[in-house]
């Protein structure tokens, strides 16, 4: 029977990385503002309900989120340590706002967050002045973190990683205690808060590969954010696989810094576009449209894993499932401190769907175009679950993936909208949870 393709548009869920800042800074600015389009997953709810406990008003009219911020200098001590969940954005980017605050305050997080490594923001943190305590487990710097901010000096910070969530960290702090920060990294990261800064009034000036800050008041950011490339992903994979597909993703981030995929995704045969319509708080917002093509491998190298880090799971997924010839994979070695060790858990449940796949230290060899029908596990990781839901289109058999609920992270309604977006039925269906 013929594979139903991916046909109609898609209004991806906000952008997960745009929502946590627009919320952030609308605390730090003050007053009341509105935002809409906010990320419905576990992540951004984990960065409302601790803004909430720094005394941040936040309610929900619907799609609307009414924020009234304390200001950068009026957050309060919270009672209880603040949770941020599965969420590493909330817990670095939340590190760096603490950073400015006169008081002691704990951030900690789920299992898999309080894996993660910390001492990239505990540093330059503590450079500044903030005292910052962890956990040590393996030799490294976890979560929980206690941080007593306050009285911060200027500094500046080479960032060993290209992170926008270390970036971030040090250019919030800056902000909230009042300080001039600069901060480098060897690639060039996601520069939503730089853009966000700037539009929304504050003192930022870009040279070279590094950001300053130099404070100043800002207002808080209102209006609707744009959809989310990384979220749009996953159709888009699927879209560039099945024949007679044609997606269109309507209200999406177009910053360059997030469209690496669909650059992977024309260089392997697909067609794909994109206008710029709109903009908000800096961001160039516009669509994507995706229409199948026969598609061959790629090499990304570690200069362009940075504008495709969330993505590089359904890659390789579209690699093994879709793509004739070989896709090498280096210079991702970020992707093991993720959610999940996201090397390891692509190659483990590669494997199991008869995918031939190598695992490197900092990437992944993969040789397409053949997976069959198999139980696959996410690791509780909702990119993992997202790509291996997309591998079950491009099977030969159903595919079932263990711990697909954490897909509530970023995007809850990615089965109801895969399914929407499929045209035609086969029996039975082609995954099953
Ligand atoms: C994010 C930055 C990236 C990305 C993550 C979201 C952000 O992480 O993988 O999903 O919003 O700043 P790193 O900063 O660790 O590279």
């Amino acid at each position: 029977m013929a594979r139903p393709g991916i046909v109609g548009r898609l209004v991806p869920p906000g952008d997960k990385s745009l929502s946590h800042r627009a919320l952030i800074l609308a605390a730090i600015a003050g007053g009341e503002t509105e935002l809409s389009g906010l990320n419905p997953g576990a992540d951004v709810e984990s960065t409302a309900e601790a803004l909430r406990r720094l005394g941040t008003r936040i309610e929900t009219h619907g799609e609307v989120w009414r924020v009234s911020g304390p200001g950068a200098s009026g957050f309060s001590r919270p009672r209880a340590a603040l949770d941020c969940g599965n969420s590493g954005t909330t817990l670095r980017l939340l590190a760096g706002v603490l950073a400015g605050c006169p008081f002691e305050t704990t951030l900690r997080g789920d299992e898999s967050l309080s894996r993660r490594p910390m001492a990239r923001v505990a540093d330059p943190l503590r450079a500044l002045g903030a005292d910052v305590a962890g956990r040590e487990e393996d030799g490294r710097l976890v979560a929980p973190l206690r941080i007593r901010g306050g009285s911060l000096r200027p500094g500046r910070h080479e960032s060993a990683v290209a992170s926008a969530q270390v970036k971030s960290a040090v250019l919030l702090a800056g902000l909230v205690g009042g300080v001039t920060v600069e901060v480098s990294e060897p690639m060039r990261s996601r520069d939503h808060t730089e853009r966000m800064l700037r539009a929304l009034g504050a003192r930022i000036a870009i040279e070279g590969g590094a950001v300053r800050c130099g404070g100043g008041s800002i207002v808080p950011p209102r209006g609707r954010v744009p959809g989310d490339p990384s979220a749009a992903a996953f159709f888009a994979a699927a879209a560039a696989a099945l024949p007679r597909s044609d997606l269109i993703v309507e209200r999406v981030s177009l910053n360059p810094g997030r469209l690496g995929f669909y650059r992977a995704l024309a260089r392997m045969g697909a067609r794909v576009e994109w206008t710029r319509e709109a903009r908000w708080c800096g961001e160039p917002v516009g669509r994507i449209r995706v229409r199948s093509g026969k598609l061959a491998g790629i090499r990304v190298t570690a200069r362009g894993v940075p504008a495709m880090i969330d993505e590089i799971p359904v890659l390789a997924i579209l690699a093994a499932g879709a793509a004739k010839g070989e896709t090498r994979i280096r210079g991702a070695a970020e992707l093991r401190v993720k959610e999940s060790d996201r090397l390891a858990g692509l190659a483990a449940g590669l494997a199991r769907l008869g995918g031939r796949v190598e695992e490197l230290p900092d990437g992944l060899v993969i040789r397409g175009a053949s997976l069959h029908g198999g139980i696959v596990d996410a690791h509780g990781d909702h990119r993992l679950a997202m790509a291996f839901r997309i591998a079950g289109l491009l099977a030969a058999g159903s595919v079932r993936v263990r711990g697909a609920e954490a897909m509530r992270i970023s995007h809850p309604s990615f089965d109801r909208d895969l399914r929407r977006l499929l045209t035609g039925t086969r029996a039975g269906g082609r995954n099953s949870s």
